[in-house]
């Protein structure tokens, strides 16, 4: 394959370096990211009825305060919101008890009639301050990786913006991973989103945005490299940026599947 002059600064600032005409190769990055402590009150993320809150925290070793969550949103209630309606409603959502902890929701960014949507999982501490996902140094490797296939989260065509949004829409105390619970109780948002933007195509990144789009649990590394489908739109999966930060050699493969992604959206 050849490169232009554009292509290689472009695989140059994601941190891939070219090696002669055909090949690309992985440069080492050291990596930024801290491992995601597990979070030991986890089994009071989502107690539903004040008594098992309260059990729930008694079994914790009562180090939180009993939380009462709010029910569960309901699907086919969200699915008749509009998009303004839609950010509204997860603004005010405490469903979980992730809104306890979080300075604010992180709704998404970029063009609601973007042609690609990205998926992540869930706001970190810069995402929870800003109010914007994907902002922190995972987020800057993302606009690289972007920018590499012509794709923008700033102001552009829908052809060329995208809109980026995250499996959950708080933060994870201390960035732990999201529990099933929060997960299942922040997904119809995630497809009413998905519905309002019709994107012509997913970008699944990381497991959890693979798991709240394919219902798999599947490791990346077999799921990347082909199309899957959500509903009857094609989903590209590859690696999270904060993974390829930790992993550099993988970059190469996260750019063949932003290659794969560029292909079908220049159908
Ligand atoms: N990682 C994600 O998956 N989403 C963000 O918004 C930030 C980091």
């Amino acid at each position: 394959m050849r490169w232009s002059e554009r292509q290689r600064a472009m695989l140059g600032a994601m941190g891939i370096t070219l090696w002669g005409p055909d090949r690309v190769e992985a440069r080492d990055a050291p990596a930024t990211t801290v491992p995601r402590p597990r979070d030991p009150g986890a089994a009071v993320a989502c107690a539903d009825t004040p008594a098992r809150a309260e059990a729930s925290a008694r079994a914790a070793g009562g180090a939180r305060a009993a939380f009462v969550a709010a029910p569960a949103p309901d699907a086919a209630d969200i699915a008749t919101l509009d998009w303004n309606a839609l950010r509204a409603r997860v603004a005010s959502c405490r469903a979980c008890r992730l809104c306890e902890s979080r300075t604010q929701t992180v709704f998404g960014v970029g063009n609601p009639r973007a042609h690609c949507m990205i998926v992540g999982e869930a706001p970190g501490e810069n995402e929870d301050l800003q109010g914007e996902p994907f902002v922190g140094s995972a987020g800057q490797l993302l606009d690289r990786m972007l920018l590499a296939i012509g794709l923008t989260r700033g102001e552009a065509e829908p052809a060329q913006q995208v809109f980026i949004a995250n499996t959950l829409k708080c933060r994870p105390p201390r960035n732990r991973n999201p529990e099933p619970a929060e997960l299942a109780r922040c997904s119809a948002y995630l497809v009413r989103q998905i519905e309002l933007v019709q994107p012509k195509l997913l970008l699944a990144m990381g497991r959890f945005a693979v798991q709240a789009l394919l219902d798999s649990s599947e490791p990346i590394g077999r799921l990347r490299g082909r199309v899957h489908r959500w509903r009857d739109l094609p989903v590209v999966v590859t690696y999270h940026p904060a993974y390829l930060l930790r992993n550099p050699a993988d970059k190469v493969r996260a750019w063949a599947d932003l290659c794969l992604a560029a292909t079908l959206l220049a159908r």
